[in-house]
């Protein structure tokens, strides 16, 4: 395929070291090599157009080279300006797929980028975030009637996504990989929780133990961060917006308090919430003389930003992805990976083994939609119980883990309410 101005990477150059990088990760991920193999056979994607915003890392090759393997022309753009392995998107391009993403890019390049994805005239989206699916929707509705689906990857993108429905906005069908068992219980607890412990460190390189880390949003992520940061050696303080969840971090066995209480104490901040302006000026005006500050959610708005620059009488950059910050009463703050998410800003985003599972369900997920496309309703779907059941099948099955089944009598009293006392 002639990719001339169809791809905008940072350096050609790259390609054989994010090849190599992408065959390492794809020896951790067995479910997407059989899913690969079956679509190489089977083409169920011949000839379909496919647009997909993610992450550009060496496990989302996988993903597009799996598209590829059955039958699509895939295209690739960026879901974060700083998400991106260089190096991997330069493998993608030499791998023939047109990829659109260079780590750092700014806010014009980063929607101009999507603009390109969207070029190819996509049948199906992928989104992670869902600003594909929003400038299809407002700035490219002409391209609209050609899309048969698409699948969205987190979860602040399926809470965008559900709202697009209720408003009657939403124009083709979408199912919520996000909300796959074998997604969110894997990727935004484990694979959180690792990359974003392994995320601080490598742009700080901070000791843990004896630290007071304060996490604010208990949801999934939440829960993966306060239990590696937990292990590590650290006292764990939640902030929280909802009772059941701050009561579950409670019994977990940590401290729960207002924000503004937390930042008279905390040493480390990582919001995790999917909201906006979790952390405000008033938390900024309270914190400890070297407080760090983090994010990783999918956004950067949960950390005020601009209230920060504001209150700073100077800023200088004093590692990679360490941004201090000299407030006027000489306090210094620190603001790790410019607020956008610290596990792929500084390290290289999640393991490749959870991946597997979640680039499971959005292979699974668009082949069911071509399957389907004519029952498939416009709202967002879960994804179906059997995928979602397979996927975990697959996963034990590779790990070499047998479980037991039911006996015919255990079925049976499943399903029965005359057997009691
Ligand atoms: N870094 C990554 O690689 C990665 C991976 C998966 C998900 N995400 C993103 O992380 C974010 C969280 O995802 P999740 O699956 O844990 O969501 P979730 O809905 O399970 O949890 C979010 C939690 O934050 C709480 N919250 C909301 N506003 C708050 C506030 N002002 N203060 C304190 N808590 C507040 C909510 O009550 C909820 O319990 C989303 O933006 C998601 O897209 C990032």
């Amino acid at each position: 395929m002639n990719l001339q101005n169809q791809y905008d990477i940072k350096d050609l150059s790259l390609a054989e070291a994010g090849k190599r990088r992408i065959e390492w990760a794809s020896k951790e991920m067995p479910v997407m090599r059989l899913i690969r193999e079956r679509f190489a056979a089977e083409k169920p994607f011949k000839n379909i157009r496919i647009s997909a915003c993610l992450h550009i890392t060496s496990e989302t090759a996988t993903l597009a080279l799996a598209l590829k393997a059955g039958g699509a022309n895939v295209a690739l753009c960026a879901s974060n300006p700083l998400s991106t392995q260089d190096d991997a998107a330069a493998a993608l391009v030499e791998y023939g797929i047109p990829t659109n993403a260079i780590k750092g890019e700014d806010e014009t390049t980063y929607y101009k980028h999507i603009n390109s994805a969207l070029d190819s005239n996509p049948q199906l989206t992928v989104d992670d975030g869902a600003d594909l699916v929003t400038t299809l929707h407002t700035k490219r509705k002409d391209l609209l009637k050609n899309v048969l689906g698409g699948t969205e990857e987190t979860t602040t993108g399926v809470i965008r996504l559900r709202s697009l429905e209720k408003a009657g906005g939403l124009k083709y069908p979408i199912i919520a990989v996000n909300d796959a068992q074998t997604k969110y219980l894997f990727d935004n607890r484990y694979g959180t929780g690792q990359s974003t412990t392994d995320g601080i460190t490598r742009a700080t390189n901070i000791l843990w133990a004896g630290k007071k880390v304060v996490i604010c949003g208990y949801g999934w992520c939440g829960r993966g961060i306060a239990l590696r940061a937990k292990g590590l050696g650290a006292q764990i303080i939640v902030t929280e917006v909802a009772p059941t969840r701050a009561l579950e971090a409670v019994m977990d066995g940590y401290q729960v308090m207002p924000l503004i209480e937390a930042v008279k104490i905390g040493d480390i901040f990582i919001t995790v919430s999917g909201d906006k302006h979790v952390i405000d000026e008033a938390h900024f005006q309270a914190m400890k003389d070297g407080a760090m500050i983090a994010n990783s959610g999918h956004f950067n708005v949960e950390i005020n930003i601009p209230a920060l620059e504001s209150l700073a009488k100077s800023k200088r950059r004093i590692r990679p992805f360490v941004d201090e910050y000299t407030l006027n009463d000489e306090r210094h703050l620190y603001l790790l990976g410019e607020g956008r998410l610290i596990n792929l800003a500084s390290a290289e985003g999640h393991p490749a083994s959870v991946m597997d599972m979640s680039f499971a369900n959005q292979s699974l997920c668009l082949e069911y939609i071509v399957k389907n496309r004519s029952q498939l309703e416009t709202k967002v779907y879960p994804v179906p119980e059997e995928i979602d059941k397979e996927i975990a099948r697959l996963k034990l099955q590779s790990m070499g883990i047998n479980i037991d089944s039911l006996t015919p009598e255990q079925k049976e009293y499943l399903t029965s309410w005359e057997e009691g006392t």
